[in-house]
C-alpha cells in the first residue's frame, strides 16, 4: 500500500501534460520601441513581428493557445522615456513581461528597475558587455540577440586560428547612444590575451587619417566600427600609404544594417572609386550569420505586407527583416515556452525569477532557425566573415562562419588564405615601431588612453554614480594627457540629459 500513493502521484504528473487542456493565462506585455523610424528597431518595423508571434501562439490547437497576450506599446527615445513609462504604469498593475528597450543606456536604467520588481525583460538589444553580469541588477534580463562580446568571439577565434597577436580598435563615438563604442568594447573585453590599442574618433571632429595610420604601424590587425564614409576615407588613406598590401589586415563590424556593407560599399561615383575598390580588397566585414527556412519566407512576406499596409513614407527598407525584428518575434516564443514550463511545475506568471530561469540554458526553434541561449541568458551568436572575392567587380562573398554554440570557425570554399596572411612582418616591426614611437605616437597614445579612462569614469557617472560595471578595466601604463576636451563634452551632454531627472 505505501507504494501506491507515490506511484499514483507519479502517473498523474507524467500523464497530466497529455491529458489536460492547454493552460490558460492572461499576460500583460509592455513593449518599448522608438516611434522614430531612423532606428532599425523602430515600432513600425518590429511591432508587426510581435503581433505575428502573438497570433501564432494564440492560434487554436497549439500548446500555448490558452495564453492571451495583452500587448501595450510605449515609446522609447533611447534616453528616459521607457523608464518613466514603466514607473508611471506600475502605479496600477505591473506588467508580466517587458520587451525592449534596445538602446544601451535606456535599457540599463529600465532593466535595473524591472529586475528589482522581478519582471522578466527580454530584449534584442542591451548588447553591451556590462549587461553580462546577471548576478545583481540585471538579473531578469534575457538577451535574444547575440551581444557584442559574443560577436567578439569571432575575432578571438580568428586570432587563434591565424596566430595574430595585436589589434588596433578604431571606433566612432557619438557620445549619445555609442553603438560603436559598445561594439568594440566587446572586442576589447574578449581580447584581453592580445595586445590591443584603442583609438576613438569623436563623430563631429574632422577625421585625422594621418594620426590613425601612425598607430597602425605597430599593429597587425585593424578593427573598425564607424560610418561607411569614414571607413572609406581611412581605407583610401591606408591604400595610398601602401598599408593594404598585406602589412595590415582590416576588418569592420556591421552587424545589423545589411544594406551598408558588401557589394558596392566602396562605390560613391567619385574619382576615388577605383582606388577604393582596390583598398576594399583588404577590408573584411564581420556581420551576423542569417539563416532562413521556408517558414521564414512567409514571415518575411507578411512583414512586408504590414509595412505596405501602414503606408510609411519615411521608412525605405522597413519591410526587410533584420535581427531586431527576428529577435523580438522569438522573444515572445521563448517567453511562452518558459511560462508554460513554469506553470506546469506549479509556478504562477507572477514568479518572474522562475520564468526567467526557464528562458536560459536552452535551445528552441525560432522563426529563422535554431536559437540557443547560454546559461547566462544570452543568445549564442553565429557570425559571418565577408571578403572581396572578385577583385575586378569588387563583389563580396561570405568566406567563413563562426558558430557560437560550439565555438567553431568554419572556412568556406571562397576563402583565400593569401588575403589573411600578414606579409613583410618578420623584419619590419622593430624598425617601424621604433620609427613611429616618436613624438606623434606617444602623445597620441596619451590621448587614446586618456579618452578611454575619461569615458570610463564618465560612464560610471552617467549611470547614477555606481551602477554600471564598465568592462574596460585593463589599463595601459601611459599617463593621461589631453583628455580634458573629451571629458568636458561628455559632462556637458550628461548634464543636459539628466538635469531634469
Ligand atoms: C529621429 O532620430 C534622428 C536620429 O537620432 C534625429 O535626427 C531625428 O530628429 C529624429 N526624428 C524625430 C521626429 O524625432
Ligand atoms: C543602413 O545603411 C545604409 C547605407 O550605408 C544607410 O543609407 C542607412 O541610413 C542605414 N540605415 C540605418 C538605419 O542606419
Ligand atoms: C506559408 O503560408 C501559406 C499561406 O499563408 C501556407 O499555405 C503555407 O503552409 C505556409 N508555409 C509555411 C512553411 O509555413
Ligand atoms: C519564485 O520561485 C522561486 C523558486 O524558483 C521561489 O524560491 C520564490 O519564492 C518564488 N517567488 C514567488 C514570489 O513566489
Ligand atoms: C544546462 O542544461 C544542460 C542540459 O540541457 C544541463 O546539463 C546543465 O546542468 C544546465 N546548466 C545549468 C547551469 O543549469
Ligand atoms: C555580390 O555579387 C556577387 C556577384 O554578383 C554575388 O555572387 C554575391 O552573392 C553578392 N554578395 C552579396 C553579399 O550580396
Ligand atoms: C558547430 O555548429 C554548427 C551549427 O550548429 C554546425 O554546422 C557545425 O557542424 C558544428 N561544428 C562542430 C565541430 O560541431
Amino acid at each position: 500500500m505505501p507504494y501506491f500513493i507515490p506511484l499514483c502521484v507519479y502517473f498523474v504528473l507524467v500523464l497530466s501534460p497529455v491529458m489536460t487542456a492547454p493552460l490558460s493565462e492572461d499576460i500583460d506585455v509592455l513593449v518599448f520601441l522608438p516611434q522614430n523610424n531612423s532606428y532599425l528597431f523602430s515600432h513600425a518595423r518590429v511591432a508587426p513581428a510581435i503581433l505575428y508571434a502573438q497570433r501564432r501562439l494564440e492560434a487554436d490547437g497549439g500548446p500555448y493557445s490558452g495564453f492571451r497576450f495583452n500587448i501595450q506599446f510605449e515609446n522609447s527615445d533611447c534616453v528616459n522615456d521607457a523608464l518613466f513609462a514603466l514607473v508611471d504604469r506600475s502605479c496600477g498593475q505591473k506588467p508580466d513581461l517587458i520587451l525592449g528597450p534596445v538602446c544601451e543606456y535606456e535599457a540599463a536604467a529600465l532593466v535595473r528597475l524591472a529586475s528589482h520588481w522581478h519582471i522578466p525583460v527580454v530584449s534584442a538589444g542591451a548588447l553591451a558587455a556590462g549587461f553580462s553580469n546577471k548576478n545583481g541588477e540585471y538579473s531578469h534580463l534575457t538577451r535574444i540577440a547575440p551581444s557584442y562580446v559574443k560577436m567578439a568571439e569571432t575575432f578571438t577565434a580568428m586570432f587563434e586560428h591565424f596566430s595574430w597577436r595585436s589589434a588596433l580598435l578604431v571606433y566612432e563615438d557619438d557620445k549619445l547612444e555609442r553603438n560603436c563604442y559598445f561594439t568594440l568594447e566587446g572586442v576589447y573585453h574578449q581580447m584581453s590575451d592580445y595586445n590591443t590599442k584603442i583609438y576613438s574618433i569623436y563623430q563631429e571632429d574632422r577625421l585625422d587619417t594621418e594620426d590613425i595610420l601612425q598607430n597602425m604601424h605597430d599593429t597587425e590587425v585593424v578593427i573598425m566600427c564607424m560610418g561607411a564614409d569614414k571607413i572609406r576615407e581611412i581605407m583610401l588613406a591606408a591604400h595610398r600609404r601602401r598599408l593594404t598590401n598585406g602589412n595590415c589586415l582590416f576588418f569592420n563590424v556591421e552587424l545589423f544594417n545589411a544594406s551598408s556593407y558588401g557589394n558596392g560599399s566602396w562605390k560613391r561615383g567619385d574619382m576615388f572609386d577605383n582606388d577604393a575598390r582596390q583598398a576594399y580588397a583588404s577590408l573584411n566585414t564581420v556581420t551576423l550569420l542569417r539563416t532562413v527556412k521556408p517558414e521564414f519566407e512567409n514571415f518575411s512576406m507578411e512583414m512586408k505586407r504590414s509595412i505596405e499596409k501602414a503606408g510609411l513614407h519615411d521608412c525605405d527598407d522597413c519591410g526587410s527583416v533584420n535581427m531586431f525584428v527576428e529577435g523580438f518575434h522569438d522573444a515572445m516564443l521563448l517567453y511562452a515556452i518558459a511560462l508554460h514550463e513554469a506553470m506546469r511545475s506549479g509556478y504562477s506568471k507572477k514568479n518572474g525569477t522562475e520564468i526567467t530561469s526557464h528562458m536560459w540554458n536552452r535551445t528552441f526553434e525560432g522563426i529563422a532557425g535554431q536559437v540557443s541561449m547560454d546559461v547566462n541568458g544570452d543568445r549564442n551568436g553565429d557570425f559571418s566573415l565577408m571578403a572581396m572575392t572578385n577583385f575586378e567587380a569588387g563583389s563580396y562573398e561570405v568566406v567563413a562562419n563562426y558558430f557560437g554554440v560550439n565555438g567553431t570557425f568554419q572556412l568556406l570554399p571562397a576563402f583565400n588564405i593569401e588575403r589573411f596572411t600578414l606579409k613583410g612582418r618578420s623584419k619590419t616591426p622593430t624598425e617601424l615601431s621604433e620609427k613611429s614611437c616618436g613624438l606623434g605616437v606617444s602623445a597620441l597614445t596619451g590621448v587614446i588612453v586618456g579618452a578611454v579612462l575619461g569615458t570610463a569614469m564618465l560612464i560610471a557617472f552617467y549611470f547614477f554614480r555606481k551602477n554600471y560595471r564598465i568592462t574596460i578595466e585593463r589599463r595601459t601604463h601611459n599617463e593621461e594627457s589631453d583628455t580634458r576636451k573629451h571629458r568636458q563634452l561628455r559632462e556637458d551632454s550628461i548634464r543636459s540629459n539628466f538635469s531634469a531627472a
